[in-house]
């Protein structure tokens, strides 16, 4: 093997070796979280899961439940997760706003996985305010303070407007 081949895949070996392994854990009602999540993972080349509710949210009904469960800081009943927090240096968590609350399915999840977080950073995506609570609640249900936090209106994502906040979220994790 030449010396630059060598030096190439030994430097290669060594970033692998320091890289922290990420997941993604976000719960989307309407896929605006869901878009956020996929490009940060896309960007930091982690691991992504969708949180599951079994509770049925779709349409009028399930935006006034959602909005009243929120409200109450109300738990659910999700299904099974198929990632161990416990295999990640860093979980990335996203929730919609409710309310000016976090979703219910991301307050289960945090519940229901209290003590297995590793270092952790949160997103969330929301018609206009609720962020600063929501993030406040989620490091004080799982005992962490994030490393960063990242509130992103909706029509900024949909617009495609979220881009340079996004890379800066992204360079705060490093
Ligand atoms: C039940 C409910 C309550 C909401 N309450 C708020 C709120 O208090 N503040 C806000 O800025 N947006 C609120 N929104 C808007 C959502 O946070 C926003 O549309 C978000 O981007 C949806 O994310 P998703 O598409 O990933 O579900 C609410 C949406 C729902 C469904």
């Amino acid at each position: 093997m030449s010396l630059g081949l060598q030096n190439y895949v030994i430097n290669y070996l060594h970033k692998y070796k320091t890289m922290k392994k990420i997941l993604i854990t976000y719960y989307s009602r309407t896929a605006t979280t869901k878009k956020v999540a996929e490009i940060l993972a896309e960007k930091l080349g982690a691991d992504i899961e969708e949180i599951k509710d079994t509770v049925d949210r779709k349409g009028a009904k399930g935006y006034l439940i959602s909005g009243r469960d929120a409200t109450l800081r109300k738990l659910t009943v999700l299904e099974k997760s198929e990632k161990n927090l416990q295999d990640y240096d860093l979980a990335i968590i996203g929730t919609p706003i409710w309310s000016w609350n976090m979703s219910v399915p991301v307050r289960t999840y945090l519940h229901d996985h209290k003590g297995e977080f590793p270092e952790v950073a949160f997103f969330c995506t929301m018609g206009g305010s609720g962020d600063e609570r929501a993030f406040r609640e989620m490091g004080e249900i799982i005992g962490k303070q994030p490393i960063t936090n990242l509130a992103l209106k909706t029509a900024e994502v949909v617009k495609n407007l979220a881009g340079e906040r996004i890379d800066e979220f992204v360079g705060e994790l490093n």
